[in-house]
Parts: structure tokens; C-alpha cells; sequence
């Protein structure tokens, strides 16, 4: 492993905040886990950082920060309908993509091109264009932290959810995950359920295959989301509010065109992007903060923002969002 002290975390966080962590450990290999767990992960402050796409460092971080960037992807079984693969940690969310469209491996083709890297990827349920990644998560590997032992959770162990999982409830700040198996289709299958993904297919008259789905994703993301290579941002920054059905007529009386989606328990899944739209807030920046043009959800910074101004501008938000809908916002990302 790598240790570094006083390091600049500007380029692990899709952020972009210039914020310096006291003492910043690289995992080069998974066997390596143990040993970092044993020495840097039993005495707090620490964090475990993936991607840093779905993080927000508020501050210096006085502690250590542990970075699993081991890679790689085998294939552990496979029959002529499916696959099993074990998928290291630090493998970057997107190689994993590639690799199944090149060998035909259908179920997470919709969840091209989110940032990050494997090992978050079951943490928040990662989920796009109708698909989430617990749909092919077959088992997570890993250690908790406070007893030091490895630990295996199947599917069901995993507790996933909406932007949820076992990972940040019970287990937050007490594990690190060091592998993610997942099982895959060897048969042609598509989740067509986003209207928007049906459509682009449609209109470009593109035959069905995991490229074009895939590219179509690629191109839809583009158009809505910001390249956080090019601006600051970590992804939708708000859940989608769930509220009670009656909750969601009410609204609609004053607001008719109010998108919203089935939720479990009978509730209404809203649009938190849209919400933000309609309390004007889309494009809108303040400093160096602010939303992005085309999707209200996504916080940005427009360069050299510090963490208090997009906490501001979220917290603003949350407030106007508040008076206008009586829906509380409720953040997706982890403020650090
Ligand atoms: N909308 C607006 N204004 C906006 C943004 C959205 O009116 O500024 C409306 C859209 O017109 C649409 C609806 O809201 O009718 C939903 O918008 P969209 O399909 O863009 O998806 P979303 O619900 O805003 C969620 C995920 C995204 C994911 C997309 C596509 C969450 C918190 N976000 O966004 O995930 O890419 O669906 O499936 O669930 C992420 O988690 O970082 C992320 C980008």
C-alpha cells in the first residue's frame, strides 16, 4: 500500500474541492485490506473513499483516508445462460461496462457511464433509465471494521433499496468492500422502461444491441449531465422525494403537471429536479455555486466554489422547495 501525508484530495473528488486529507492510504491489491484495516481503520477520524463521485468534503479531513484502487474482473462461473464475475473494488464503474458490451453480457448496460468505481456501486444501489445495480449484485465481499473479520452479504443480506442498502444504514463507517459479484445474462434482454431510452433507440432507427443501448445512455447522460471533468459535480445531489399519495393530489391541484412515479408502501416517488425547477433554481448560480442548466438536481461548481457555497445553495434549496411544496429535500450525497 501507498501512504501519503498531507495530500491534496482535488483530484479524487468529482467536486473538485481543494480540501487536504491528514494521512491518505492507497490499497494496491485486496490482500492488503487486512493490514489497513488493523492499522489506520480502528481509530477515528477515517473514511473510505472510492471514486469520490458521490462525496462532498466540507472541510480538511484530519484523519486518514483509505482508497481501495485494486482492480480487475474474472470470471468465476459461467453456463450458456449466465455468467458470475468478480469484480474488484477500485475497477472503475464504466471498464466493468465496457467489458460486458464487448463479451455480450446483458443487465448493466443502462448504467453506462456513472462515475465511480465497483466497490461504491452496491453502497448506494446505483441506478439509472429503469435499472439498479442490485439487480445483478449477486454477493459483496469485504471486512467490518470494528470486529475486523471478512464478511460475505448475499443479495437479500444487502438490504438494497432506493439510493439505499445495508452499506449506509447498519454497516456505514463500519466496513470496506473489497469485491462485488455480480450475475449476468448471456441471453439478449433489455429494460426499456425509461421512455426517454425507448425513444432515442426509436428515432435513431438503431438495431437492439448492447452498444447501441449503451451509446443511447452515453448520449442521454450527456445532454443532461455535467462532465465532472469538465464541471465540478457529484451526481443528483437530492434524493427523489417519496410522499403519500394524497400528498401527491393535493400538489397536483396547484401544480397539474407534477411527474411522479410508484413507490413502495403505496407512496409517490416525486422529481426532485423538478421541484427545484419550478422554485427557480435550474441553471442558477451564486458565486462560484450553483445547479446545472439542463438537470436542477445536479449541484455544480463552477470553479474554484468552496464547500460552504454549495452547501449554501443546497441548503437554500432545501428551504425554497420547503415553502413552496411542503416536501423536505433530502441529500444524496455524502457531506464528509
Ligand atoms: N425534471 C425537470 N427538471 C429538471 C430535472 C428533471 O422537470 O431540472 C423532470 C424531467 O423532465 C423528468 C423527471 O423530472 O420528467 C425525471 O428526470 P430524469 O429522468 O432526468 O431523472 P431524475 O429522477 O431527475 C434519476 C436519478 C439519476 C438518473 C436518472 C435517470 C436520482 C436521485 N437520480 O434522476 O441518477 O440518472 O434518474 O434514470 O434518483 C445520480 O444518482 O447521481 C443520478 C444522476
Amino acid at each position: 500500500m501507498k501512504i501519503f501525508e498531507n495530500q491534496n484530495l482535488k483530484p479524487y473528488n468529482t467536486f473538485g474541492m481543494e480540501v487536504y486529507a491528514q494521512r491518505f492510504v492507497e490499497l494496491e491489491t485486496a490482500e492488503e485490506t487486512p493490514a489497513a484495516v488493523a492499522e489506520y481503520l480502528q481509530q477515528w477520524p477515517y473514511y473510505i473513499l472510492g471514486g469520490g463521485s458521490n462525496t462532498l468534503f466540507t472541510n480538511d479531513f484530519c484523519g486518514t483516508i483509505v482508497h481501495p484502487a485494486f482492480q480487475g474482473i474474472e470470471v468465476m462461473e459461467e453456463n450458456s445462460d449466465n455468467v458470475l464475475l468478480r469484480v474488484a473494488a477500485g475497477e472503475p464503474w464504466d471498464n466493468l461496462i465496457q467489458y460486458c458490451i464487448r463479451r455480450q453480457y446483458f443487465g448493466i448496460e443502462n448504467l453506462t457511464a456513472i462515475p465511480g468505481l465497483v466497490g461504491s456501486a452496491p453502497v448506494q444501489n446505483i441506478g439509472a433509465y429503469g435499472v439498479e445495480v442490485k439487480d445483478t449484485v449477486q454477493k459483496v465481499q469485504g471486512y467490518i471494521l470494528s470486529t475486523r473479520n471478512p464478511f460475505e452479504l448475499s443479495n437479500a443480506d444487502c438490504l438494497f433499496g432506493y439510493r439505499n442498502s445495508i452499506f449506509k444504514q447498519t454497516l456505514k463507517n463500519d466496513c470496506i468492500i473489497t469485491y462485488v459479484w455480480f450475475q449476468l445474462s448471456k441471453k439478449q434482454h433489455f429494460t426499456l422502461t425509461y421512455q426517454g431510452l425507448a425513444k432515442a433507440l426509436q428515432e435513431r432507427e438503431l438495431p437492439l444491441t448492447l452498444r447501441n443501448v449503451s451509446d443511447c445512455v452515453r448520449q442521454i447522460r450527456d445532454s443532461k449531465l455535467p462532465d465532472p471533468q469538465l464541471v465540478g459535480n457529484g451526481g443528483s445531489f437530492f434524493k427523489n422525494p417519496v410522499v403519500p399519495a394524497e400528498k401527491y393530489k393535493d400538489l397536483q391541484t396547484q401544480h397539474p403537471d407534477l411527474v411522479a412515479y410508484d413507490a413502495p408502501d403505496g407512496g409517490k416517488k416525486l422529481s426532485a429536479g423538478q421541484l427545484i425547477e419550478k422554485a427557480g433554481w435550474k441553471g442558477k448560480r451564486v458565486g462560484n455555486a450553483g445547479t446545472w442548466k439542463n438537470q436542477a438536481l445536479v449541484l455544480v461548481n463552477y470553479g474554484g466554489a468552496t464547500p460552504k457555497e454549495v452547501l449554501d445553495v443546497a441548503e437554500t434549496i432545501i428551504k425554497d422547495v420547503k415553502m413552496m411544496f411542503n416536501v423536505t429535500l433530502e441529500m444524496e450525497i455524502n457531506r464528509i
